[in-house]
């Protein structure tokens, strides 16, 4: 957790409320959290997913690694600590997005649980919908795929402390959605989230 480093500092309630945009948007906000091994397909099920629901007149957002790391967290690279700030941010974005009645599609490696854990305890205490996505994809094809070229970079030593070869990844244990992008098809994967967000409340479309 990051510490409070300012003082005397008022959280300042507005009059409008999630209810109120909730009502102007026709559905809630939620945050669906991808995670999995960089090449597993995370943000290509989140660009589908998107797209998709753009379609249905549902407001979704996505954020994603690689550019959120080109902008607001430009000053973090891959240690432990500066994922675990990377996620953090994100988490607290995230909930902005949810909070403003917006379904945020957050595509992050996020290898340790307990970041996770954190993100989805803060949207929880919120009242907020956190929807762990397990984009599960064996290493293997990950790897086979490598659609930026960095496992072979990583593999060459080119690359430090990659996930997967030499940093961890801890797989969620028990996952809302458990995808298997090696398996599935990005329908079959879309269609399981849909229905999801269906049975939570979340879209009615
Ligand atoms: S996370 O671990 O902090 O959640 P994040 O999802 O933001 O990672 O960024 C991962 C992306 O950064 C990968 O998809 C890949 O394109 C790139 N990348 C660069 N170096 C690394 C590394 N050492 N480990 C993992 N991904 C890396």
């Amino acid at each position: 957790m990051a510490e409070q480093k300012a003082t005397n500092v008022h959280w300042h309630e507005g009059d409008i409320t999630r209810e109120h945009r909730a009502k102007i948007l026709g559905h809630k906000g939620a945050t669906l959290w991808f995670t999995g091994l960089s090449g597993s397909g995370k943000s290509t099920v989140a660009v589908e997913l998107e797209g998709i629901l753009n379609e249905m007149g549902v407001l979704a957002y996505r954020l994603d690694g690689d550019n959120v790391r080109m902008g607001i967290n430009k000053n973090l690279g891959f240690s432990a600590e500066d994922r675990t700030e990377n996620i953090r941010r994100i988490g607290e974005v995230a909930k902005l997005f949810v909070d403003a009645g917006v379904i945020a599609l957050s595509s992050f490696i996020s290898p340790y649980a307990a970041d996770r854990d954190q993100v989805r305890a803060l949207h929880q205490a919120a009242g907020m919908d956190f929807i762990e996505v397990y984009v599960d994809c064996s290493l293997a094809a990950a790897e086979s795929r490598d659609p930026k070229g960095l496992y072979k970079k990583a593999r060459a030593g080119e690359i430090k402390n990659f996930t997967g070869i030499d940093d961890p990844y801890e797989a969620p244990a028990k996952p809302e959605i458990h995808l298997h992008s090696d398996q599935q098809t990005l329908a079959e994967e879309v269609e399981h989230i849909l229905t999801v967000l269906r049975e939570r409340g979340i879209i009615t479309a």
